[in-house]
């Protein structure tokens, strides 16, 4: 069973409790094998052999996948670190660097990529969650600790017994860090329109 889709049905029986969690780890596998867009996508019907290339470019979108994934999908703990690095402190650095200028704005504005993944319902771990949650005590200090905690689990290996997100954990953790953050900016600069934007499969 090497498919990833076949991997994940037999490791996580779906048994009506535990829905919301599969239903989440089957979208983020789908999208990480570039099989979403199927399910969002009516079938094309088959271009003849002459066809413009405007026609057969869904064929051969749907013949091309999956694209090879295997980048996505491993999860190392160097890989987990750069990924909080880039999407979350990244983006962090990114703010308070530019905030200062964006005070001389008529309409400052900050939009966070995010995404659906980093929604807090990904994220089972209650202490992480009730961080993550708490909007009026919420401070870039307290993501630190919760990213922190999120490494050292990843490094003993108990992202999936202390309730991370068992697929893409990085990844989400760092979507659902930016949301926070994005919270803590709201909060700071009243004046500023600040937002996380989940854009959807691209
Ligand atoms: N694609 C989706 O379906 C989807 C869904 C939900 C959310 N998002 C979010 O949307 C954003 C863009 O996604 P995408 O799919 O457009 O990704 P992408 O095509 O891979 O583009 C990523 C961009 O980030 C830049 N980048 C990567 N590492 C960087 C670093 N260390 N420092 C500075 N720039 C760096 C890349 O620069 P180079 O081109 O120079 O490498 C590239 O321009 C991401 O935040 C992603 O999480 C995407």
């Amino acid at each position: 069973m090497s498919n990833p889709i076949f991997t994940l049905l037999a490791s996580q029986i779906l048994n009506g409790e535990n829905f919301v969690k599969w239903k989440s780890n089957m979208n983020i596998l789908l999208i990480c094998e570039n099989y979403h867009f199927i399910l969002k996508e009516d079938c094309p019907p088959v271009p003849p052999a002459n066809a413009a290339r405007a026609l057969t470019e869904p064929t051969t979108r749907l013949e091309q996948a999956p694209v090879d994934t295997r980048k996505t999908r491993t999860q190392t703990y160097e890989l987990a670190e750069e990924c909080l690095r880039i999407n979350y402190y990244g983006a962090r650095r990114t703010a308070e660097t530019l905030i200062p200028f964006l005070q001389f704005s008529d309409s400052p504005r900050i939009v966070n990529v995010s995404s659906s993944v980093g929604k807090l319902q990904s994220i089972s771990n209650d202490w992480a969650k009730t961080i993550l949650s708490d909007a009026e005590s919420l401070t870039e200090d307290r993501i630190d600790k919760a990213l922190r905690e999120f490494l050292k689990d990843f490094k003993e290996g108990s992202l999936e017994s202390k309730g991370w997100p068992s697929f893409l954990s990085a990844y989400t953790v760092s979507k659902a860090a930016l949301n926070a953050y994005t919270r803590v900016l709201a909060k700071k600069y009243p004046s500023f329109l600040i937002n996380s934007v989940c854009p959807g499969f691209l």
